[in-house]
């Protein structure tokens, strides 16, 4: 029933991060797609976004075709009906359960009653994002992971009624935008946040409790472990917002052991997002 061939346009609901690298990859595979946001100034923003990052990796030859050609197969909305003829439909809207409940209801009154529906979500209920539509069984996760034009690796994740057809679709969609993927059940945190969050946390609290420098820590998980970021620097580019809402979802599922790091939840009050706001735990041009 769903067959890749069949999709040629895909809508993205958000601009922001992820949306926007959804949205890139998207049509630099080829796809029509259309970028839905709230407001203009983020989709002028979000197209800005992936400009820059179109030309970066035109500049390493990273691309078979101009920028200008794949970014001309974006077009932008604030309209939800303007999604009416997306074959596929990947939300990355904000980590919020209420607001991503909306869209998919509004979603499901706006497109064809067989088009697939995929959220990014990092860890929220693939189940009950479902359930806020006729149709649980066309609802799937897709989690990209940040930059998306760069990481190899999609989540791809099992509501309670995915149909497993779309599971094959999710796979083979995320595989013909360049990527590799894995599954997941619809458990909380799924595989990589489960056990990502955790450690981005344990990172902040060690530097919040005068372990090392965060140039130290971050210098000590790298080197010391073999991963290409250390935690300050990773949360940094998630966003710390999205790493404190994730936390505290998978607090709220599984207990303590995922309680938020006290400076984590200073920096977001204070504005201090990392990487998309100029400042977290480092500063940024
Ligand atoms: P972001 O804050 O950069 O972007 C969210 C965008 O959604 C904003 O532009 C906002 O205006 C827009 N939005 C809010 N309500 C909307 C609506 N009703 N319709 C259309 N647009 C709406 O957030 P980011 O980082 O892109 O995260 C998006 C999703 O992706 C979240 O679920 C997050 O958990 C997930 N995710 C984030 C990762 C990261 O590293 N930042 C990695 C993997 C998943």
């Amino acid at each position: 029933m769903y067959e890749l061939e069949e999709i040629d346009a895909v809508g993205v609901i958000g601009a922001g991060t992820m949306g926007g690298g959804i949205a890139q990859v998207a049509a630099t595979a080829g796809y029509e797609v259309v970028v839905r946001d709230v407001e203009t100034e983020l989709l002028e923003e979000g197209l800005e976004r992936i400009d820059s990052s179109l030309d970066r990796l035109a500049e390493r030859d990273s691309l078979e075709e101009d920028p200008s050609a794949i970014r001309d197969r974006i077009v932008t909305t604030t309209d939800f009906e303007d999604l009416a003829d997306a074959d596929l439909v990947v939300e990355a809207v904000v980590e919020d359960l209420e607001v991503k409940r909306e869209v998919f209801s509004d979603l499901d009154d706006v497109v064809e009653s067989d088009v697939p529906m995929a959220t990014n979500t990092s860890t929220l209920s693939i189940t009950s994002i479902a359930s806020a539509t006729d149709r649980p069984a066309a609802v799937v996760g897709l989690h990209f992971m940040n930059p998306v034009p760069i990481m190899e690796g999609v989540e791809v994740v099992r509501g309670e009624r995915t149909d497993p057809e779309l599971l094959d679709l999710a796979h083979a969609f995320a595989e013909d935008l360049g990527k590799t993927t894995w599954e997941s059940e619809d458990k909380p945190g799924f595989v990589t946040n489960r056990i990502l969050m955790p450690w981005l946390n344990e990172g902040i609290r060690a530097y919040d409790e005068g372990v090392a420098s965060k140039e130290d820590i971050d210098a000590g998980m790298r080197l010391g472990t073999n991963v290409p970021m250390g935690p300050l620097e990773l949360a940094d580019q998630i966003g710390l917002d999205v790493v404190l809402a994730a936390s505290e979802t998978l607090r709220e599922e599984l207990g303590d052991r995922y309680t938020p790091a006290y400076l984590l939840k200073r920096k977001v009050e204070a504005g201090d997002l990392g990487r998309k706001s100029g400042r977290g735990f480092y500063e940024y041009e």
